[in-house]
């Protein structure tokens, strides 16, 4: 599966991406994930990407044409319009849009190409959400760009695809499986300053210790 991130910050994106869950899953190429600098579509000598509002107010607004003329250098729009790929979604980051949860990754995880666009400053001329599919927000607070947004995305995306996680099967005792949250779960030592593993989890007694997870699951 390929993710394509328009940014100004491609850094960002790269080196989240080169460590850890995703960095494996591009080695071994299950993912790609490509970060395109909307930036370099400016149309002016300065390579400036936003403004000031029309109208007046604070602070400066992303303009429409670079982030136009990035979705139509990969591809994705043609003619003012956007072009219907059916296993291509392209979701803009923005607080005010639907809230990112386990449904919504899963819905992502079966497409070919996520493409997230990554706002910065007060966000986007109201025209560029015409060439998306959906505006998505990963909770009720406002950070200072869309990169992190963008990361949870991909990374939450990422780990439900076949073969990225070491272990497939952890992903079906997760939380917001089956509308439950996982059990809690304990390592070694077996008692830490007083602080002891439930007795269950050492009896070996495996229909129990199910039950009893199942139980603290509900
Ligand atoms: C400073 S914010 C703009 C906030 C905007 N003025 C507002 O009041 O909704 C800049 C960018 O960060 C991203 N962003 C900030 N918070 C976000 C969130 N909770 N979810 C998704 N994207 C977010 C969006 O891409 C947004 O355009």
């Amino acid at each position: 599966m390929k993710f394509s991130i328009l940014t100004i910050f491609p850094d960002l994106i790269y080196n989240y991406c080169q460590d850890s869950i995703l960095g494996r899953a591009q080695s071994k190429e299950l993912i790609s994930v490509e970060a395109h600098n909307f930036r370099d579509f400016s149309i002016n000598k300065h390579h400036t990407v936003d403004d000031k509002p029309f109208g007046g107010g604070a602070g400066m607004v992303l303009q429409v044409e670079p982030i136009y003329r990035c979705l139509e250098n990969i591809g994705l729009v043609k003619n003012g319009k956007k072009i219907k790929e059916s296993k291509t979604k392209i979701i803009i980051m923005d607080p005010d849009g639907k809230k990112f949860d386990q449904t919504m990754a899963k819905q992502f995880s079966k497409l070919d190409n996520l493409v997230i666009i990554s706002g910065r400053y007060e966000g986007f001329d109201e025209r560029v959400y015409k060439f998306v599919d959906d505006r998505v927000s990963v909770g009720d607070y406002v950070l200072a760009g869309g990169e992190l947004p963008a990361m949870i995305i991909t990374e939450a995306v990422a780990r439900l695809l076949p073969g990225v996680l070491g272990n497939f099967e952890s992903l079906k005792e997760e939380t917001f499986e089956n509308d439950i949250v996982e059990y809690p779960q304990y390592t070694r030592p077996e008692n830490f300053m007083g602080l002891k593993v439930p007795k269950i989890l050492l009896s070996g007694d495996h229909k129990k210790i199910g039950d009893w997870r199942k139980d603290q699951s509900r």
